[in-house]
């Protein structure tokens, strides 16, 4: 009798596959790097054939270390770095570029005409997001305009569009030989092309880029009963496991941290932070630089709307410190190195690398260091950066409750930087809220088990998944009200400094 469910997290940085039992607990788990691929300037782009061998790799290691095989697992969920696009050859199974990364910002001026005339009304209108080059949509476009060939092959629909979940199911089911070309509504939603009442592509969005439907894979919901197909015999799982879910890794933290009641959120914190409130049924339209998005559809019940506040650059301000400036060794070492200071004695470090996302969406912001003087050091720098990380993430909060209305009373967080005990201490000094850790920190991987769980009736029903969260750890705020107020007033200061910048 199978008892466990595993789940495939392809993301920005590395591709993990994960086995939890029936309790919600991790079984097993095995983790690959991909390379970051940096052509220019604000370019960033992804192998897709490196992404699916170290899919494939990552499964068969987990399975031999776990001592199972595919007949141990019930069913599979999927889930993904968002809007990353891929174009590839149905018939041959080769991408005619790189993945086109979501934090890539080639593709601005596309977005920034859509701006400015009526269509980016009714971009925001239908799909609930803002014409911003971190969406798919342009990706696409790029490609069709920039690569020979391709254009002609959408035409026909043999060039075939995904964003790395269709690309990694593709594969998973046969590739060449018969893989089936699916998406999410989650996925489908961050595209600037699917209509969120309709919850299917939309004619006069795709002529704003200029794609060709037969290019477009089938949407479906998040968890579907009747499955999107198979593994194969061929394949690294060497046997038949059903895939019955698929959700943005965003989407599927939220699920992992059993926010299924309006009003409840959580906050990710990985190479940006996303932060996703639970609105319930029925999209919940934004006026302070929020995105509207589904947190998940399960089979036929009501989709399930999110306020998204999307930051760009946080973990990766730490990995810059690190690759660039070399002023530590490990992300670790960031918090070792801040604490030798007591505070950012007036200095701000403001990561605008990617311009600055929510709320501002200035594309043109730059990154800057203010409040500099001799007498600051790199452990200053150090602890700028953790504060830059959560008061980003205060930004959001703030935009979130304007929105809403919603005050939370506890922030729950999950992501590698939760492993920071600084930097949670600090994001809870800063919001003024407890901050709380699940005890299962791979909450993204553990939504898309879940939502895969309750496809296959593994799980009976949401409240048996929240009986299974656990706290592991939590932070209260020690700073005084006024030392809140300074302290982001400080950071509001330096924010104007990095949009000045672009003048
Ligand atoms: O929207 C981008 C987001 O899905 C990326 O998440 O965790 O792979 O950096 P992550």
């Amino acid at each position: 009798m199978p008892d466990f469910v595993g789940a495939v997290d392809q993301g920005t940085t590395s591709t993990r596959f994960m086995i939890f039992d029936h309790d919600g607990a991790e079984v097993a788990k095995y983790q690959l790097e991909h390379e970051q691929i940096l052509p220019r300037s604000g370019w960033v782009e992804h192998n897709p054939i490196e992404i699916w061998t170290r899919t494939a790799a990552v499964i068969q290691s987990t399975m031999q270390r776990a001592g199972l095989h595919d007949g141990d697992l019930v069913t599979i969920g999927l889930t993904n770095q968002r809007e990353t696009t891929v174009v590839w050859n149905a018939r041959t199974g080769r991408p005619y570029y790189n993945a086109i990364v979501w934090q890539d910002t080639r593709t601005d001026r596309i977005a920034a005409e859509l701006q400015r005339d009526g269509r980016g009304q009714v971009i925001r209108d239908r799909t609930g997001l803002r014409p911003e080059a971190y969406f798919s949509g342009g990706k696409i476009q790029w490609i069709l305009e920039n690569v020979d060939g391709v254009r002609a092959d959408a035409e026909r629909g043999e060039a075939i569009f995904g964003t790395t979940d269709t690309w990694t199911l593709w594969n998973l089911t046969g590739g060449v030989n018969g893989g089936v070309h699916i998406t999410d509504v989650t996925n489908a939603s961050r595209t600037m092309l699917m209509d969120l009442t309709t919850l299917d592509w939309d004619d006069e969005l795709l002529s704003f880029f200029g794609i060709p439907r037969a290019m477009l894979p089938e949407i479906r919901p998040s968890a579907d009963p009747t499955g999107y197909g198979a593994t194969v015999r061929q394949g690294p799982m060497a046997g038949e496991v059903p895939i019955t879910a698929i959700l943005g890794d965003q989407q599927a933290a939220t699920v992992g941290q059993v926010c299924f009641a309006p009003g409840e959120a959580k906050n990710t914190y990985g190479t940006g932070n996303f932060l996703l409130l639970n609105t319930g049924p029925g999209p919940v339209r934004s006026e302070s630089g929020l995105l509207t998005t589904p947190a998940y559809k399960f089979g036929e019940d009501p989709t399930i709307f999110a306020l998204e506040g999307s930051i760009a650059v946080t973990g990766s301000a730490v990995q810059w410190l690190r690759d660039q400036l070399h002023i530590i060794t490990s992300a670790a070492q960031s918090e070792t190195l801040a604490r030798q200071v007591d505070d950012n004695g007036g200095m701000y470090f403001v990561p605008a690398f990617s311009g600055l996302f929510a709320p501002y969406w200035r594309a043109d912001a730059r990154g800057a260091i203010v409040g500099l003087s001799r007498f600051h050091t790199d452990a200053h720098l150090a602890r700028a950066a953790l504060e830059a990380i959560c008061y980003q993430s205060r930004d959001v909060v703030e935009a979130m409750q304007r929105d809403s209305g919603v005050v939370l009373d506890v922030l729950k967080v999950d992501g590698g930087v939760t492993a920071n005990d600084l930097c949670m201490q600090l994001q809870s000094d800063i919001l003024g809220v407890p901050v709380s850790r699940p005890t299962v920190s791979e909450t993204t991987a553990l939504g898309a088990a879940y939502a895969a769980g309750l496809a296959f009736g593994y799980w009976a029903d949401t409240a048996e998944l929240r009986a299974h969260w656990a706290e592991d750890r939590r932070w209260e705020p020690r700073w005084s009200e006024d030392q809140r107020e300074e302290g982001y007033a400080g950071w509001k200061k330096a924010v104007t400094r990095a949009l000045d910048w672009a003048g």
